[in-house]
């Protein structure tokens, strides 16, 4: 195939598009700096051969019947396929790939600092100066928690679970963590989730969302939290339940909740946790390095690639379209 189309539905990376540019020249990108709305993406993707996309796009069965048969690869710039239809895909012989691996690190290093500004309090310190409420140093001043000793427990003991444990451990925190499909690494044990919840003074998310883990942070799983325990969430907003959230943060029932991933994304200027000092919100920076960035956009390049030569992704989220 000398001339396929290509869409790409943002500007990503230069390492990433050089390698599109190289071997396919004539692609078409979406320079703007909001995504294509559903009748724009929709328009923009009939007739193509290859698409890379972001995780901003919803990919239906309705979006690769309108890109037509011919479609012969679908490439995220993501680890996470939620946004994504699988078994649609896989049902019409479409390979996904995406781009696990490279953004473990930064993810990790986002989970932690999460975990440290909520449990020491950073962003509220921030704020409190300026607000011009600092006056003097004071014995009790926006006293925060502990990490050495501290129980540190990971739900989803995947790549960037095992990440997370291995930087706990240079904090001397206990690490407990659950995933009935994960062997232990890095010092930690694994427990069923009552445990982990009964004993963590932290819980870190890692998990993907799926059907099964969708809400799977409801009320229930929040009363079973310490008092006092922190929430992390790297993962996906939709694992976790942000009205339950609300009320235990809002009652105090945990001391607080740092979230990376929200429901919807962005997060309503009206919504109720933006009016919680004790919830930090940041807008989906988990991978937000340059080095992580550089690194999805080259998998992503590569995926998309391949898949138009014939070949196997490097990566490839539904590998049973080879069989
Ligand atoms: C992913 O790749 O799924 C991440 O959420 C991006 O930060």
């Amino acid at each position: 195939m000398t001339h396929p189309k290509i869409f790409i539905t943002r500007l990503i990376p230069s390492r990433g598009l050089i390698l599109v540019e190289e071997r396919f020249p004539t692609f078409e990108i979406w320079p703007h700096e909001m995504p294509p709305t559903r009748e724009q993406l929709l328009e923009k993707v009939r007739g193509v051969d290859g698409l890379l996309c972001l995780l901003t796009e919803k990919i239906d069965a309705e979006l690769m019947d309108a890109a037509g048969s011919q479609l012969k690869v679908i490439s995220s710039m993501s680890v996470g396929v939620d946004h994504v239809d699988v078994a649609a895909a896989t049902a019409r012989g479409i390979p996904i790939g995406n781009t696990p691996g490279v953004l473990t690190d930064a993810t990790a290093d986002m989970a932690f600092a999460l975990l440290f500004s909520a449990a020491r309090r950073v962003v509220e310190g921030e704020k409190y100066i300026r607000a011009g409420k600092w006056k003097t140093w004071h014995p009790q001043l926006l006293l925060g928690k502990d990490f050495v000793g501290a129980t540190l427990g990971i739900v989803g003991f995947g790549r960037i679970g095992e990440a997370v444990a291995k930087r706990a451990q240079g904090f001397d925190m206990r690490v407990i963590f659950y995933d009935p499909t994960a062997e232990p690494a890095y010092g930690a044990q694994s427990v069923d989730l009552d445990t982990l919840l009964h004993q963590s003074d932290f819980v870190s998310l890692h998990v993907p969302l799926t059907t099964k883990t969708k809400h799977l942070v409801n009320a229930d799983f929040l009363a079973k939290m310490k008092p006092n325990a922190i929430l992390v969430n790297t993962a996906r907003g939709g694992v976790v339940d942000q009205v339950a959230l609300y009320d235990v943060l809002k009652s105090k029932q945990i001391f607080a909740a740092a979230l990376d991933v929200t429901d919807p994304e962005p997060l309503p200027m009206d919504s109720p946790l933006l009016e919680l000092e004790n919830c930090l919100i940041v807008p989906h920076l988990g991978s937000a390095s340059q080095r992580a960035r550089d690194l999805m956009s080259q998998l992503a390049a590569e995926n998309l690639i391949a898949g138009l030569k014939g070949e196997r992704l490097p990566n490839c989220v539904n590998p049973e379209v080879y069989k």
